[in-house]
Order: C-alpha cells, then sequence, then structure tokens
C-alpha cells in the first residue's frame, strides 16, 4: 500500500494517524523531533511502520528523512506535515523568540517539507500532500495571535503551491481540525488566555485522524470541521468588524464553559474588555 510520512507523528493528531493509517494497510514512516517518542510509536506499529527523527525546521534533515524512509519502507507518495506548536498567551505576552519559534515550525517547516517532497514526487509521477492546518487559518482569535498567523500563512501557502501545480501529477488536501484532545490542547486548556478554546467540544485525536487518512484516497482540497460550523467560521473571518463583537462574545462564553476560568489574569481581560 501507499508510503506515507507523517510528520510530529509521536503524539496527539500525528501518533493517532500513525496508527490509523497502518491500520488501513499503509506503510508509514513515523517522524519526529522526539526521536524516542517515534520509535516508541513505530515498534508498537510493526514491520509496516519506520521510525525517523526530523525537526521540520532543518532542510537537510528532510532531504534525509526522504531517503531514509526510501530505503526502508520505499519512496514516500503521502506526506502529512502535521507537527505543530503553540505558545500560549496575548501576542504582548509572548517573547520574540517564542512569536519567531511558531513562524519557523508550523510555517517554515511545512513549507520546507512541501518543498522537499515536490520535486521527488514530481519526478516518481505521483504524489500526495496533505496540510493538517487549523480553524484558526480563517479567524483572528484572542490568545492565538503568532499561531494563527502561521495557520493563515500555511493555508496561503498551500493553496498556492496547489494552484501552481494544477495539471501536475502531485494533489494536494489541507485538513482544518478544530480543537482535538492532545498535549498541545492540554496546553492550552492551561492558560486562561486561550480561554475560547472551551467555547467547542473538543474532538478524539482518532476521529480526526480517520479523516486525515481518509483523505489519503477521497484527495478533498480543503476539509472544515464541523462541515457546516466550519463553513460559517470560513466565511465569517473575513469580516474584521464583525469578529471585533464577535470574538470577545464567544472568549466570554467560552470562559463561563470552563473549569476553573475564573483564574484568568484579570490584568490582561479586563483591560481588553473581552471577558
Ligand atoms: N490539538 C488541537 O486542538 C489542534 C487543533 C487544530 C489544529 N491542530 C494542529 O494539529 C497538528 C498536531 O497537533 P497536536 O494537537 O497533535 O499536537 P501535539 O503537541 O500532541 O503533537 C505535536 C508533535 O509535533 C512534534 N514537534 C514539535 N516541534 C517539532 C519540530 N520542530 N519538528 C518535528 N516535530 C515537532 C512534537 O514532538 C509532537 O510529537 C498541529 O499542526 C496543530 O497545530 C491541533
Amino acid at each position: 500500500m501507499t508510503v506515507v510520512l507523517i510528520t510530529g507523528a509521536a503524539s496527539g493528531i500525528g501518533a493517532a494517524t500513525a496508527r490509523e493509517a497502518v491500520r488501513r494497510g499503509h506503510r508509514v514512516a513515523v517522524t519526529d523531533i522526539d526521536l524516542a517518542g517515534a520509535d516508541r510509536l513505530a515498534g508498537q506499529l510493526g514491520s509496516a511502520a519506520c521510525a525517523v527523527g526530523l525537526d521540520i525546521r532543518d532542510e537537510a534533515a528532510w532531504e534525509t528523512a526522504f531517503d531514509t524512509v526510501a530505503s526502508r519502507l520505499g519512496p514516500v507518495e503521502v506526506l502529512i506535515n502535521n507537527a505543530g506548536i503553540i505558545h500560549t498567551g496575548y501576542a504582548r505576552q509572548l517573547s520574540m523568540a517564542q512569536h519567531r519559534h511558531m513562524v519557523e515550525v508550523n510555517l517554515l517547516g511545512p513549507m520546507t517539507g512541501m518543498m522537499t517532497a515536490l520535486p521527488r514526487m514530481r519526478a516518481q509521477g505521483h504524489g500526495h500532500i496533505i496540510t493538517v492546518c487549523s480553524m484558526s487559518s480563517f479567524l483572528p482569535l484572542i490568545g492565538y495571535t503568532s499561531y494563527g498567523a502561521t495557520k493563515h500563512g500555511l493555508r496561503a501557502f498551500h493553496h498556492s503551491v496547489a494552484i501552481e501545480e494544477r495539471g501536475g501529477p502531485v494533489t494536494f488536501s489541507i485538513i482544518h481540525p478544530p480543537g482535538t484532545r492532545t498535549p498541545m490542547l492540554e496546553q492550552e486548556m492551561a492558560d486562561p488566555s486561550s480561554v475560547i478554546t472551551f467555547a467547542e467540544k473538543p474532538l478524539a485525536p482518532e476521529r480526526v485522524a480517520s479523516v486525515i487518512v481518509d483523505a489519503i484516497v477521497k484527495k478533498p482540497v480543503e476539509v472544515v470541521h464541523p462541515a457546516l460550523g466550519g463553513r460559517v467560521q470560513r466565511v465569517a473571518g473575513v469580516f474584521p468588524r464583525l469578529m471585533r463583537v464577535a470574538i470577545p462574545r464567544v472568549a466570554a462564553m467560552a470562559k463561563r464553559r470552563a473549569p476553573g476560568a475564573g483564574a484568568a489574569p484579570a490584568a490582561v481581560h479586563e483591560q481588553d474588555g473581552s471577558r
């Protein structure tokens, strides 16, 4: 079956996707900056999987990873650009190093992966690039400034390359998960500045993984979840005046839902009038 390289596959959505892909008969390269975690998961998945250390910020490491996977499982046919990070907090609370870290991992990392995969997939005559993005690629959100900016940029890059490569042998799909129960979400839930995350009930990573693995066969252009609510958010996000009213209201509603959210940092929130 298909050879799939997944980034950030030692944890959360990436790990669930690796499990589901192997369950459906694919061969999977479990890659992560956390090699020990990737090794553990690949060990559980058996001979259909292999672990490869890959820091997606490192251009040379991408080339090595593609070569390693080719020698162990076969040439990469599907790249799932999944790895991502978040530093929670309002923009003014984060250091420039934290803002830069998000841009380097969430935007430049997947861009580098796409630019590594594209010539190889063109040369082999087929390939599929699946980008795991976020609903925050459509919306300006309190507490998600740089994170959302990286996801807006990643969506723009993904679709622009897909248009340039139309008619070529490589297909492109982008998936926008909503809140999903992973270590990343736990990090967000622990920080009152990201309280808007309580606005929706998070999904299990297995649900998102199933959508991602479906995409290997169905090759959708773009998937938002939930289908209806996601489409509304996608349209609403282009109206900044509406967002200035709506997002603080959603955040206030989310705060009422959040267990112990009364502990939000008053200095920041009251000043913004958002809670
Ligand atoms: N969890 C959510 O609610 C949610 C919602 C929407 C989108 N997403 C996106 O889904 C993707 C997966 O998120 P998750 O929730 O599973 O996160 P997670 O924190 O559970 O897993 C992320 C993985 O990425 C790895 N990683 C971090 N930096 C890396 C780097 N430089 N190179 C390679 N690997 C690196 C980590 O080691 C970890 O294994 C991310 O792109 C995230 O933005 C998550």
